[in-house]
């Protein structure tokens, strides 16, 4: 496994790939790497030749009061867990190298940026798109793995591929979680014992309103309502959105005919936490 932390070394490393016409897969990831992470890399290997996986915590995705300086990075024992895997290299470049002083380019999906986690994280969403899209062009895979536990993130990338005719196949991978129901999260480090008790009250908000919705209820304002009722009994836990939409447009459903994603955020003392379940009315 090649540890590559230039922009220079990664395009000379893509070349030389090309030359065997090898199908390269990309996992871009901020690293500090669970479960969620390396499902997505066994898919990665699973389905190309090459497999490339990026480590960087991305300062434009991160606003002003939240956690980029204390987001954890160990880049040591993210490597060991990505040899194990038989990666092929990890980019691992650094923030000046990927934003040269002065850069002023972004690249932004209007509209659908703006919705769930975009709402409460003003930029997040465009800072996600200016980085996936260097990403890309850096390392010109044939197919990148996304986890469906960013749902928001998820569409807006495809729209971007979709709108920017990117050659890349966008491969998304289910949400991997502890035994007890919890999203594993890089994010769930900083939970307490009393807060790890606590956030399982977004994965229960979700299955209520999923049980709600198997009795035959499809009005999304009953089983909004039945979710957030959750959110009354864990003082701990402060909600920022519990939302039925449109996987694709991430516009709100007022009532469930066809596969819709239930998402859900909220914080856990000072930690913030998303989780999401797709339902179905014809499966
Ligand atoms: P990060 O939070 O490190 O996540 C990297 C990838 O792992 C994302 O596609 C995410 O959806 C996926 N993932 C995280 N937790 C998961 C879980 N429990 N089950 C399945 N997949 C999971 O998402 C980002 O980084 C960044 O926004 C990035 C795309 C790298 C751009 O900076």
């Amino acid at each position: 496994m090649k540890l590559v932390k230039t922009i220079e070394e990664m395009r000379a490393f893509r070349n030389a790939v090309r030359k065997n016409s090898k199908r390269l897969g990309l996992v871009p990831t901020m690293g500090a790497l669970h479960e969620g992470h390396l499902s997505l890399v066994r898919a990665a290997r699973d389905k190309s030749d090459i497999v490339a996986v990026s480590i960087f915590v991305n300062p434009t995705q991160f606003g002003p009061n939240e956690d980029f300086a204390k987001y954890p990075r160990n880049l040591e024992s993210d490597s060991k867990m990505l040899e194990r895997e038989h990666v092929d290299v990890i980019f691992a470049p650094s923030v000046d190298d990927m934003y040269p002083p002065g850069a002023m380019t972004w690249v932004t999906v209007e509209g659908i940026s703006d919705r769930l986690c975009g709402k409460s994280r003003p930029g997040h969403f465009r800072g996600v798109t200016t980085i996936v899209s260097k990403l890309f062009h850096i390392i010109e895979p044939d197919a990148a793995f996304f986890g469906q536990k960013d749902a928001a993130q998820v569409a807006i990338i495809r729209r971007m591929v979709r709108d920017l005719n990117m050659p890349v196949e966008i491969e998304v991978g289910e949400i991997i979680r502890e035994s007890d129901g919890l999203a594993l999260s890089s994010r769930n480090a900083y939970l307490d014992p009393q807060e790890r008790k606590s956030a399982l009250v977004l994965h229960r908000s979700l299955q209520d309103a999923q049980r709600l919705f198997e009795t035959g209820e499809r009005n999304s304002e009953k089983l909004i309502a039945v979710g957030k009722q959750e959110f009354a009994g864990e003082p701990c836990a402060r909600l920022d959105y519990f939302e039925i939409i449109d996987p694709d447009s991430l516009e709100p459903v007022t009532t469930i005919e066809n596969r819709t994603l239930i998402a859900v955020a909220a914080f856990i003392g000072n930690t913030r936490l998303i989780d999401n379940i797709i339902v179905d009315p014809h499966s």
